[in-house]
């Protein structure tokens, strides 16, 4: 019934089309078939089967991510079932050392994911109405949204605009008496320079610097590790972080007074989890003197991490592949942009943005797309997104390096599964087939 055959002239070269017969002796057969032509003709050029695409390619699915997460890993998860606990319990406590080696920090605590996280430590913090949090203006919407769930005031800074991080200059211009807390995030797996951060913070020492780490685990900055200069460093476990567990996060800080307080705000401010209160064989009330969030992370996804922490250097040495290969396909090209990397320091490579011309953007997302690429866009300028626009006032322009980035970016597929060539064809088909259209 399907066949494939050679383009016919006039039809777009560099592909192989798949065409149905039409007719069979019953007439309402006949019309299932033809209504399914008119389907397979609309969905495959979509699709992840080689066709002939509307751009004359050839194509090649290409997801934007893929995890690296084996199903044999589903044994771990069997082995909590095999506990009395789903819920936080001893797979989290041994994860939360496993953290604590891994950065040489003296607290650590898995959170259901960064944001919860965030709101238990500016609850811990007791940051609130009347205080105000610097944030770059160019990260996930995440990173200020916490600032917002605890009622305190967002405010933002650029960035720079090599690497689109946070300078710390511009945060310490933007210090206020309110000032009581400052986010910088390492946005897109380099890290902002959190012991310069500090400097530029003096005299105001009383300021938190919260390292916003969602997108750098594994990086360096002058040999260091995230949490080396900060008050804490929050991480996601989000399903496409190079750690990852489906959704999760970790909070991990040098000071013991804020820490427990974390430990309670991260459960709706209870004095003891559902562990400690038997772990003496008597029933052990609990209290609650402060208000917190439910941010815990069940052992069943934290049974992922041991395994995904290990690997996170040998999943980094593939990351690092394709981004210099990306890198070096584009670096003849005026019109992609890439963000400049950070000399000496240990990039994560968590996400591969590029910017083109602003108003080609949207375009070649679409290209991407009708190619069967998976690309994405990280991110708009918080302060242009509507809520922020609204309740601040904020308009294209105000913080000009965010904005244009923010109109003119998007990310290229990355992950440490990525055969090479996948991203061969991801960047040929840019430069050769979607760039010329411009
Ligand atoms: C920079 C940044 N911060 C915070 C978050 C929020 O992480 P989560 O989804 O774990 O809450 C993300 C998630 O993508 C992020 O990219």
């Amino acid at each position: 019934m399907a066949a494939v055959r050679a383009p016919r002239p006039g039809q777009p070269a560099g592909g192989i089309e798949v065409f149905l017969t039409l007719r069979h002796k019953s007439p309402a057969i006949t019309r299932e078939i033809r209504r399914s032509k008119l389907f397979f003709e609309r969905w495959l050029p979509y699709s992840a089967f080689a066709c002939t695409n509307a751009f004359g390619g050839k194509t090649m699915k290409v997801d934007f991510y893929r995890h690296s997460i084996s199903p044999d890993q589903a044994k771990h998860v069997a082995a909590v079932l095999e506990t009395p606990f789903l819920t936080t319990g001893p797979v989290s406590r041994q994860v939360e050392q496993q953290l604590r080696d891994f950065f040489d920090v003296p607290h650590a605590m898995l959170t259901n994911s960064w944001t919860n996280g965030a709101i238990a430590l500016l609850l811990a913090a007791d940051i609130g109405p009347g205080d105000e949090v610097i944030v770059p203006a160019m990260t996930f919407v995440a990173t200020a949204n916490v600032v917002e769930m605890v009622g305190a005031t967002t405010v933002f800074v650029d960035v720079d605009p090599d690497t689109l991080l946070m300078r710390p200059e511009d945060a310490a211009r933007a210090v206020t008496d309110n000032t009581r807390a400052v986010f910088p995030v390492h946005l897109y797996g380099q890290m902002v320079d959190t012991e310069a951060l500090r400097e530029a913070l003096r005299p105001r020492d009383d300021i938190l610097i919260f390292e916003d780490c969602a997108h750098c685990f594994e990086g360096r900055l002058h040999g260091r590790l995230s949490g080396a200069h900060s008050d804490a460093a929050l991480f996601s476990f989000y399903a496409t972080k190079n750690v990852a567990c489906g959704e999760g996060g970790a909070i991990i800080l040098h000071d013991g007074e804020l820490a427990s307080k974390v430990q309670r705000t991260r459960l709706h401010g209870m004095s003891a989890g559902a562990v400690d209160r038997f772990k003496t064989g008597s029933y052990a009330h609990w209290d609650v003197d402060a208000l917190g969030t439910k941010a815990n992370l069940p052992d069943l996804l934290a049974a992922f991490l041991p395994d995904q922490i290990s690997g996170v250097y040998d999943r980094l040495e593939k990351r690092r592949a394709i981004a210099q290969g990306y890198a070096e396909a584009f670096a003849g090209s005026n019109l992609v942009r890439c963000v400049k990397d950070i000399p000496g320091a240990l990039h994560a490579h968590h996400l591969f943005p590029i910017a083109v011309p602003a108003n080609k953007r949207d375009f070649t997302l679409n290209a991407l797309a009708q190619h069967g690429i998976g690309a994405t866009v990280n991110y708009r300028g918080v302060p242009v997104l509507r809520y922020y626009r609204e309740k601040y006032g904020h308009t294209p322009g105000d913080f000009p390096v965010s904005d244009s980035w923010g109109a003119s970016t998007l990310s290229l597929p990355l992950y440490p599964g990525m055969e090479d060539a996948a991203w061969r064809h991801v960047a040929d088909t840019l430069l050769k087939d979607i760039l010329p259209r411009f």
